[in-house]
């Protein structure tokens, strides 16, 4: 076991953890460790762009990004995180910009803007201009440009090592380090430090179709789960409305901002009907129910699971001449395929290599598709992990970006928050780091800081078991598909729950089939599949209490928004013997009381 001294460790190398990596090395030495090579964090799978009230297109306010933030969330937002968040959107846009990043142009040389679903002229209710992007790699173009920055400053990195364990002072219950799994080798490492901030990102593949590379398996947020954090609203999960059909691959809601509409097997532009007013740019929650209904009622293409997303010019055309569209100098609102080209490059190139389809000649099969956990590790604005209902703060432990509930998200994120919420909180997290580490040391380490990993590994190497993990974890993604999806009842999410306790039974009996150190993947995958069954659980559990529809959780049997019972976040406790308990804090109002939520 090798042991290493830092003042700050970061764990995820993605858009939160390179932000706050950045900003918490002003006040000592840290480490960013993660499982992968930082540039192939998930930041770089976020697409279509990244919002902030610039105005550079067209009328635009802080104020108004932050109202359709907090109706996105169907309410659940804490309202003075959001205006927050939105009133630092633009400065740090142009924070970003001065480190590097190629912001797509307007022929003036400002930043280029572009629609997004939920985001409107308040005074109209009219989609507006809000998403900045570097063409449909925006979030490739944040991890270059914040790694780049990062390496100049002198920020080390652990590359491929998994993060396994968080240490703790038990009795002064404080932050003491994390304990690390170097992959190459298989050795272990201990990082003994006062401070910890997990970046670690979400878990979509917790569910069959997602949009979410295999590496997001919720490990910080099951790690520090198991230490006896609490988890917030964990029964929010976003389905993305546009993954390809039965992969799950993300297209960005950024084709629709630039006027791809979804069609139904009789051609017709359903959105018309569940959002007259914002149509296919109504916020994720809204068209990925639609497309299930459409489906459910007979309307997907052939009968089958998916409906048509349509990027074709002439398609766009037609309906941008129907409704008057017009660019912000007043011209009639027209594409071509070389425009879609150069603003959609990537994602059309996914739709030729990955289903032979060219997006500009024919429609392309689309399926919601797990994308986004709302929920997470409970933080205050500072990043600042907090534990109870009082939002007492956990000392020396931080949490930003997907895995963290700040909350800015509530019940259902509005598409480009993402990558505004990693880099504000990012920011302000390694802030607060800073501070922390230059005020504080870090206490004892526990004795034998490794033992518990050792034992986990040890009986997923030699134990006597037969279990295949990877069984378990095909079996655990299709029962999150079919039971706590889109649409959820009690008898689906009683089943799921049953199906995941018979699951995680099974997994104590869990077994790899290579012992081996060297780059082990089996292993690492088998110890994945102990974190997705955690998160599972929770969600399912936070599911089944939440007897109301809000944004995301979508209750068959209560189909109603109950504000006056369930205007509340869930906390998820685990007990010591696993027994999960759930205790609930009140939402943030500032200004916007709750109302029907229409688009
Ligand atoms: O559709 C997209 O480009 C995804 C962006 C997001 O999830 O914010």
């Amino acid at each position: 076991m090798q042991k290493h001294e830092y003042d700050g460790i970061i764990v995820g190398a993605g858009g939160a953890g390179l932000m706050a990596a950045l900003h918490a090395s002003r006040g000592g030495r840290v480490a960013v460790l993660s499982k992968l090579y930082p540039t192939r964090s998930h930041t770089g799978a976020a697409q279509g762009g990244i919002s902030a009230a610039l105005g550079n297109m067209e009328p635009d306010k802080p104020e108004w990004h932050a109202f359709d933030t907090v109706k996105g969330s169907d309410y659940l937002a804490d309202q003075d995180a959001v205006e927050l968040m939105c009133s630092l959107a633009p400065e740090i846009i142009i924070e970003l910009e001065h480190l590097g990043l190629p912001f797509d142009r307007t022929p003036e040389g400002k930043i280029a803007q572009r629609r997004f679903g939920g985001h409107t002229n308040n005074e109209t209710g009219k989609p507006v201009m809000r998403a900045c992007h570097a063409a449909d790699r925006t979030g490739h173009m944040i991890l270059q440009t914040l790694y780049q920055q990062c390496i100049k400053q002198g920020v080390e990195f652990f590359d491929e090592f998994q993060v396994m364990d968080l240490l703790l002072d038990e009795k002064e219950r404080r932050v003491a380090g994390v304990v690390a799994y170097e992959i190459a080798t298989g050795e272990l490492h201990v990082f003994h430090a006062q401070a910890v901030l997990f970046a670690t990102g979400g878990w979509g593949r917790v569910w069959e179709v997602t949009s979410n590379a295999t590496s997001l398996t919720g490990d910080g947020t099951a790690l520090v789960w198991r230490r006896g954090i609490p988890l917030e609203d964990m029964e929010f999960f976003q389905f993305h409305p546009t993954g390809i059909y039965k992969l799950g691959i993300l297209l960005t809601e950024g084709m629709r901002g630039e006027g791809a509409v979804l069609l139904n097997d009789q051609g017709e532009r359903f959105m018309e009907r569940y959002a007259p007013t914002v149509k296919d740019l109504a916020s994720r929650d809204v068209v990925s129910r639609a497309i299930y209904l459409e489906i459910r009622e007979g309307r997907g293409i052939g009968g089958k699971n998916y409906v048509y997303l349509d990027l074709r010019p002439e398609t766009i055309n037609k309906y941008f001449e129907k409704e008057g569209a017009k660019w912000p100098d007043g011209s009639p609102r027209r594409v071509t395929k070389e425009y879609l080209l150069e603003k959609l490059g990537d994602t059309i190139g996914f739709c030729r290599t990955y289903l032979g389809i060219d997006p500009l000649e024919e429609p392309v099969p689309v399926q919601p598709t797990a994308h986004y956990a709302m929920g997470g590790i409970p933080t205050n604005v500072h990043a600042e992990v907090v534990v109870d209902v009082q939002n007492t703060v956990f000392p020396g432990l931080y949490a930003a970006g997907e895995c963290a509930c700040v909350s800015v998200h509530g019940a259902n994120r509005l598409g480009t928050n993402s990558l505004l919420d990693l880099v504000v909180f990012g920011k302000l997290g390694g802030q607060r780091m800073a501070q922390f580490i230059r005020q504080n040391d870090p206490p004892p380490l526990p004795p034998n800081p490794t033992a518990r990993v050792e034992e986990e590994l040890e009986r997923l190497r030699n134990g006597r078991g037969k279990e295949n993990p990877a069984e378990i974890r095909e079996e655990l993604r299709r029962v999150m598909m079919a039971n706590v999806g889109v649409f959820r009842t009690r008898e689906l999410l009683e089943g799921a729950r049953e199906k995941i306790r018979e699951l995680r039974e099974r997994y104590r009996r869990a077994r790899v089939m290579d012992p081996g150190r060297i780059f082990n993947q089996d292993l690492l995958e088998a110890w994945e599949v102990g974190n997705m069954l955690d998160i599972a659980e929770v969600t399912t559990v936070a599911a089944l209490a939440r007897t109301e529809s809000r944004g995301a959780h979508s209750r068959e049997d209560f189909p109603e928004r109950d504000d006056e019972n369930w205007l509340k976040h869930s906390l998820a406790y685990r007990r010591d013997d696993g027994a999960i308990e759930l205790d609930y804090k009140p939402v943030v109002i500032t200004k916007w009381q709750p109302k029907a939520r229409v688009y």
